[in-house]
């Protein structure tokens, strides 16, 4: 039971909480209940700042007009259609704004619900792609060591971060894994792509030549790895990948789940880097992350490799009851009108240089041992406290929280991905907050 007047539930025990410390959490519970643009508001009355963007997702900000209202009229209009051998309009006139808006030659659009469903349809797609074109021995995907790719078995099969993979068996075989490119010794208080690491692609035709590139379907990386710790791709790396890809007719996956949609300060992160990958993951910030949603970009060669056989036959077996729910495609059209209205695809790089100085600002604080940013995101890496690794930054985030700002942390490492709508002035305010927070830390 809600009592709905003080907006508290009287019983935290039957939700079992996603990705949460529960019994820290219940003890003393962080709860939001309304948002506006840049701030939440907690169950106190506190305005709380969103120093994330949710959960990397709501880069226009929250409870945006345009959104709910597409959403509401939608919901009246044409609530569910069935996914499979039926259609409804509005999930072609999405399909269309998305595949006009992608990086050259991705035409086609699979919809999923999640970043993590996207991660797992693209896994599907290019083993199903060699296998259609008779190159069925292509089984083999390869990760990098820390990449985040979702929590289903094909997306930490691929991922590299420990905690995620260790307690679930055997996972997929047939992985391999690159080298992560976080070299701090080197790199470490980089603006931007750092100088040290693009060699560590070559890692992929050594990964090559052991298994032999008959065996490799595709690989797959985060242009810039988000959950793991804001891990920026050094200059030439994701070039070279690509490369590398083309020589051994292995397809490359961006997973853009987190850098799709300006967070970068360009449409996708494809786009900013010059890199056009052969299928591109993303979700989150396709909806404004107000209705869950994932799409899975694709080229043309690659859908049209599938287009064969009698016409009356389904050509991948593969979706699921919500892909391209119209609730969510009109939550979409709203999210891209309201991108382009105010221009927030490319908002980033003209805040880009304020959120470069504000943050390696913070160079010097207690326990700061790196400072990173591309286009509007940042972390912030502190030294552990010997023998208790995160508990640092757990710190920080309690206390950041209590002072009215929400940052992300991982491991000991903060990282911080505001709304696209933030103002420079807002930027000095969160920066300024966290500088007492890291003071105040032990
Ligand atoms: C790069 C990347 N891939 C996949 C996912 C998984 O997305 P979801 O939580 O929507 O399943 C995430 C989530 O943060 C992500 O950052």
């Amino acid at each position: 039971m809600l009592d709905r007047l003080n907006k508290k539930p009287n019983d935290l025990s039957a939700f079992w909480m996603p990705f949460t410390a529960n019994r820290q959490f219940k003890q003393a519970p962080r709860m939001l209940v309304a948002a506006q643009d840049m701030h939440y508001t907690a169950d106190d009355g506190r305005k709380v700042m969103d120093g994330t963007a949710g959960l990397w997702c709501v880069n226009a900000g929250h409870c945006r007009p345009k959104i709910t209202e597409a959403i509401q009229k939608q919901a009246a209009e044409l609530d569910y259609a069935p996914a499979f051998q039926m259609g409804h309009p509005i999930v072609f006139e999405f399909a269309n704004r998305l595949a006009a808006m992608s990086p050259e030659g991705m035409d086609h659009v699979f919809f999923t619900n999640s970043g993590s469903e996207s991660v797992e349809t693209a896994l599907k797609i290019a083993l199903a792609y060699h296998r259609a074109r008779g190159d069925g021995s292509r089984f083999r995907l390869i990760g990098r060591e820390r990449g985040y790719h979702g929590v289903n078995f094909g997306g930490i099969s691929v991922g590299g971060i420990v905690s995620n993979r260790k307690m679930f068996g055997t996972l997929l075989t047939g992985v391999d894994h690159l080298p992560h490119t976080h070299l701090p010794a080197k790199n470490a208080f980089t603006r931007g792509e750092p100088e040290h690491g693009a060699d560590l692609a070559d890692e992929l035709e050594r990964i090559v030549t052991l298994h032999d590139a008959s065996t490799v379907a595709a690989v797959i990386v985060e242009p810039v790895a988000g959950s793991t710790g804001v891990l920026i791709p050094p200059k030439g790396y994701l070039k070279r990948l690509r490369e590398i890809c083309d020589k051994h007719g292995i397809l490359l996956i961006f997973d853009e789940v987190i850098t799709g949609f300006g967070r970068l300060g360009a449409p996708f992160a494809a786009d900013y880097f010059g890199v056009v990958p052969d299928i591109m993951t993303t979700a989150k910030g396709v909806t404004n992350g107000v209705i869950p949603m994932g799409a899975v970009f694709v080229k043309k060669e690659i859908h049209d490799a599938f287009m064969n056989g009698p016409e009356h036959m389904i050509e991948f077996f593969h979706g699921y009851t919500y892909s391209g729910n119209p609730i969510a495609c009109a939550a979409g059209l709203a999210t891209l009108d309201t991108y382009q209205e105010e221009g927030l695809l490319t908002r980033a790089s003209e805040l880009s240089d304020h959120w470069a100085d504000a943050l390696h600002s913070l160079k010097g604080e207690p326990h700061v041992i790196d400072i990173r940013n591309i286009g509007l995101v940042g972390a912030i890496e502190l030294e552990s406290i010997p023998g208790e690794p995160t508990k640092r930054a757990f710190s920080a985030f309690l206390k950041a929280f209590e002072r009215g700002l929400l940052i992300r942390t991982t491991g000991d490492i903060i990282a911080l991905s505001p709304p696209l709508i933030i103002t420079k002035g807002q930027i000095d305010e969160m920066i300024d907050n966290l500088r007492d927070v890291l003071r105040m830390v032990d």
